[in-house]
């Protein structure tokens, strides 16, 4: 299969990367981003890594409502698109708001748009990456980064609102992780503690993109993966193995 994963840089992108090298379902892998994909650090690659399936798309600027002829081509006929790319919270202080809406919502929705429209495959899946505290109904904002949240659930909203509408050609599948981990970026103490008191679980970024790569790959479990459901089905992973 041929899966585009869009948001090259990122910590989830990279995890994502490095276990698509080895999965003999994913034949060809493109990673879309406005910088190139980094060059996988060999002494973290899984046996069996292929790295002459990997290309990197780079795509300067995503605020736009169609793609170059280019960038087109090398993103047709994809049998899946796994979307990392968004202001994490972190981030919010240095972004202006504005930016957030059109990264978190638009340019996720102008993804689905395109990219679907490129392919003649009977089934085209895509996963956007949300978070778990991401609200789909305004009215249950929470006081804790409520505009953040609202924004996050109307991406959610109108990226299913598009699989719906396609008549059964798109599957679209909502993943809404808790606070993740990883060897390159471990949570400190302070932060578990906090997140442990406002309920936000805890996921290894192996498990995430194991359980994501199992979606596009083999179906999706659910249309909606909790962080609860994504270290489930990540654990029984290769990736999702420490
Ligand atoms: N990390 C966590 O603990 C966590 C928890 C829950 C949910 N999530 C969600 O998981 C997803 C991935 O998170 P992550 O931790 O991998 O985030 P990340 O490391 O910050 O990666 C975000 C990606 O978005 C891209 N991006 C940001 N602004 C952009 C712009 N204006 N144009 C094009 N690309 C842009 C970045 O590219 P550049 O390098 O070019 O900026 C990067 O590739 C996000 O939806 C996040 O909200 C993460």
């Amino acid at each position: 299969m041929k899966l585009i994963i869009a948001g090259s840089t990122g910590f989830l992108a990279t995890e994502l990367t490095r276990q698509s090298l080895s999965n003999p379902l994913i034949t060809s892998l493109i990673t879309l981003g406005r910088k190139p994909c980094p060059p996988p650090d060999p002494s973290t690659l899984l046996p069996n890594a292929d790295l002459s399936k990997l290309k990197s798309v780079i795509l300067e600027d995503f605020d736009r409502d169609d793609y170059p002829d280019n960038i087109k081509s090398d993103l047709s006929n994809a049998d899946a698109c796994i979307w990392t790319i968004a202001i994490t919270p972190a981030q919010l202080k240095t972004v202006p708001w504005e930016t957030t809406v059109k990264v978190c919502r638009d340019y996720a929705v102008t993804g689905i748009k395109v990219i679907s429209s490129l392919t003649d495959k009977r089934l085209f899946r895509f996963v956007y990456v949300s978070g778990a505290n991401a609200v789909r109904d305004p009215a249950k904002k929470p006081l804790l980064l409520g505009d953040y949240c609202v924004l996050r659930g109307e991406a959610e909203n109108k990226i299913l609102e598009f699989g719906k509408t396609s008549g059964g050609r798109v599957e679209v599948a909502i993943a809404k992780p808790g606070i993740i981990s990883g060897p390159t970026k471990e949570t400190g103490v302070l932060a578990r503690v906090f997140f442990g008191v406002v309920g936000i679980g805890k996921v290894r970024v192996g498990q995430v993109a194991g359980a994501l790569l199992e979606g596009v790959a083999k179906g999706f479990e659910r249309e909606t993966y909790e962080n609860e459901d994504l270290v489930r089905v990540g654990s029984g992973t290769v990736g999702g193995v420490e």
